[in-house]
């Protein structure tokens, strides 16, 4: 059993036991799962390389802690509830041993496939069942899976299979969210014309939509697992064999390939899962987000099911039929936690409480959020009105890099405070640093956020390229993982985010990097350059700003170009990266060297041109000022 902490006390306790000793701790976690062969040694570290080892020569199967391990107690329980996006559709659920033998045929056709231990397995996949079914099946064979959101673009699927060279694409027909159908098929042929290492793409049948099937290449999901065995023998797995590649962005423009490896991503995703959401066994847990996220790897999939849980999968999008479908959710199965983004809230809120009318919550018991910062008022209404006051909410700090959740309440343990993730969770160690890299001690300090030891949950490297891993995360602050948060620690030691402090931003608790967005507006003709910068959206988050300076216009004015710009970066990208603003301007403000100063473009993005600050350095000041006459958000002189 995974150690549970149930009083502040005890929270105390374990963090203490933690910090003076993290080996003996992380070691205790890992008691409770099933090795083929135990560990040497708990933890190898060095931040410098970086070379992080836990669990050091530990043998294991994951899949066979999620299900030879909890079989015989919970195998005729529910493991994942499926709720359709269409209401009137007919629900799914899959009981412990139910998805076990789905999980088996799938792995036996993986093989079959010729997929081997440490192959890479790209999935591109709606909200259903068998994108779970295909993450574990892979686990299940050792294959390496790597998960890109059903939302991106032929360029960028493309370009994510390309870094990984996976050889096998799982993907469906297509997808339905809300009122639309994604043609997946489609867009993955065309993704495949320029990802040559793609050997085989088995189709799941969804929407029934007409496909073309390339023969040789391309086989249906049900005709492949046609006649496999339920039973598939486990691959034994190093604890530091990959588990999954995960893309994020990062401050440059290519994507980043997070890799998470078997042991530690284990005990961390099972050990946070029970502890932060306060699991007990029966309870229904949703979390709203989508398996093309870390949030869907860690707590739809890993952690709930490491644990025995039964966790739902729901395929469609908040507001449809209409904006109570969540709540409907929540009655439907009566659940019991429920994790989402704060700009899922934010926009169920503008839309008004009726939707919450004869809606029965009264099952819920703890709430989270996650994803970017929440603001009071979304809190106080996830509060009142979801929680009806009596659920604490769980503000969670993370990112696809820690695996798991970092900084967050313990539910029912940890005294809350609106806008706050509160306190690191047991093994995590914050600190704060300022610009120079001094840690500041002690409360009401502000600065850049660190994580000055290793945890079991960590990412180990980016797929291919080990150097970038070293200058992203070790090499702006000497032996700490930098996070690219800032941060400020109050009165109290808690915790509250404050955004991103590079040129990432969090768009609907989407991670985007503002170089990805400008490569893709440079892509059209007649763009010479372009600099993209957040600023705040009242359901967003932050809302994409594009600077634009065009060699000449064609025949659609400024009307048509910035319209094509946003088809473009939809395009290249997909729909979450489009700008929400694009501003044609003579220049870009540029320093001597050539360099762009985007503080002055923030600002005028923010609204707030009145304080730019030092611009002497400013190659040209007069396209300062043409730009803030263009602004198109008001600014205040
Ligand atoms: O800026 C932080 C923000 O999301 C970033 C991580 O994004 P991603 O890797 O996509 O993972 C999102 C889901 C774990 C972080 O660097 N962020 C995440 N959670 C919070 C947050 N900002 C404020 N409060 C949070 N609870």
């Amino acid at each position: 059993m995974i150690n549970k902490i149930h009083s502040l006390g005890g929270y105390i306790h374990e963090y203490q036991k933690s910090i003076a000793n993290p080996q003996a701790f992380w070691g205790q976690q890992a008691e409770c799962f099933y090795w083929h062969k135990r560990w040497d040694r708990v933890l190898e570290w060095d931040f410098a390389s970086p070379s992080i080892k836990w669990y050091v020569n530990g043998k294991l199967n994951l899949t066979e802690n999620i299900f030879e391990r909890n079989l015989y107690t919970h195998g005729d329980q529910e493991a994942i509830i499926w709720e359709p996006n269409d209401p009137n559709e007919e629900t799914r659920t899959l009981t412990y041993s139910e998805l076990f033998k789905e999980v088996n045929k799938f792995a036996n056709t993986l093989r079959r496939l010729g997929v081997h231990k440490g192959d890479r397995v790209a999935i591109y996949m709606p909200m259903l069942p068998e994108l779970a079914i295909a993450l574990l099946a892979c686990a299940r064979i050792g294959a390496i899976h790597s998960v890109i959101f059903a939302g991106f673009s032929a360029h960028a699927l493309s370009e994510r299979m390309n870094d990984a060279t996976a050889k096998v694409l799982l993907t469906a027909d297509g997808g339905y969210r809300g009122s639309k159908v994604t043609p997946l098929k489609e867009i993955a042929d065309e993704a495949l014309e320029s990802s040559p290492s793609v050997e085989t793409v088995v189709v799941l049948k969804r929407t029934n939509s007409e496909v073309d099937m390339r023969v040789g290449r391309d086989i249906w999901w049900h005709k492949a697992i046609d006649g496999q065995s339920e039973e598939c023998c486990a691959e034994e797995m190093d604890a530091e064999d990959e588990l999954f590649i995960l893309y994020t962005s990062g401050s440059t423009g290519k994507p980043k390939g997070i890799v998470h490896t078997t042991g530690g991503y284990m005990v961390y995703s099972a050990y946070t899962f029970n502890n932060v959401f306060q699991y007990h066994a029966g309870d229904v847990y949703f979390c709203t987000a989508d398996i093309g996220w870390i949030t869907g790897h860690s707590y739809i999939v890993y952690g709930p099911l490491l644990n025995g849980a039964k966790t739902l999968m729901f395929e469609g999008v908040p507001t449809w039929p209409d904006a109570g479908r969540f709540w409907d959710i929540v009655d439907k199965y009566k659940v019991n936690q429920f994790y989402t983004a704060p700009t899922a809230l934010r926009s169920l809120l503008a839309m008004g409480n009726e939707y919450l009318e004869g809606k029965d919550l009264s099952s819920l018991k703890v709430l989270g959020t996650v994803g970017e910062p929440i603001n009071e008022e979304a809190w106080h209404w996830y509060h009142d009105h979801i929680g009806k006051n009596k659920c604490p909410i769980v503000d969670t700090w993370w990112q696809t890099e820690t695996g798991g959740v970092m900084i967050s309440p313990i539910a029912g343990v940890t005294p809350t405070k609106p806008s706050f993730a509160t306190l690191p969770l047991p093994g995590i160690q914050p600190i704060i640093v300022d610009n120079e890299g001094k840690e500041l001690t002690g409360n009401s300090v502000e600065g850049n956020l660190c994580i000055k030891f290793p945890w079991p949950g960590m990412a180990r490297t980016l797929w291919g390229d080990h150097q970038r891993f070293h200058d992203t995360y070790f090499s702006t602050f000497l032996n700490r993982y930098f996070t690219g948060d800032g941060v400020k620690r109050d009165e109290d030691g808690y915790y509250r985010i404050l955004g991103r402090v590079d040129d990432v931003i969090n768009v609907s608790g989407h991670r985007l990097g503002t170089a990805e967005i400008e490569n893709a507006i440079n892509e059209h003709p007649l763009v010479n350059e372009s600099a993209v910068v957040g600023y705040p959206h009242p359901i967003k988050g932050q809302g994409i700003y594009a600077f634009v300076v065009c060699g000449e216009l064609s025949t659609g004015g400024e009307e048509g170009i910035r319209k094509s710009i946003m088809q473009g970066v939809t395009k290249i990208i997909g729909p979450i990266a489009r700008p929400d603003l694009v501003q044609l301007v003579p220049g870009l403000p540029k320093t001597r060297s050539g360099k762009i100063m985007r503080r002055i473009l923030r600002k005028v993005a923010e609204g707030d041109a009145s304080n730019l600050g030092d611009i002497t350095t400013l190659l040209d000041e007069d396209v300062v000022d043409k730009i803030i006459d263009g602004a198109l958000l008001e600014v205040k002189r």
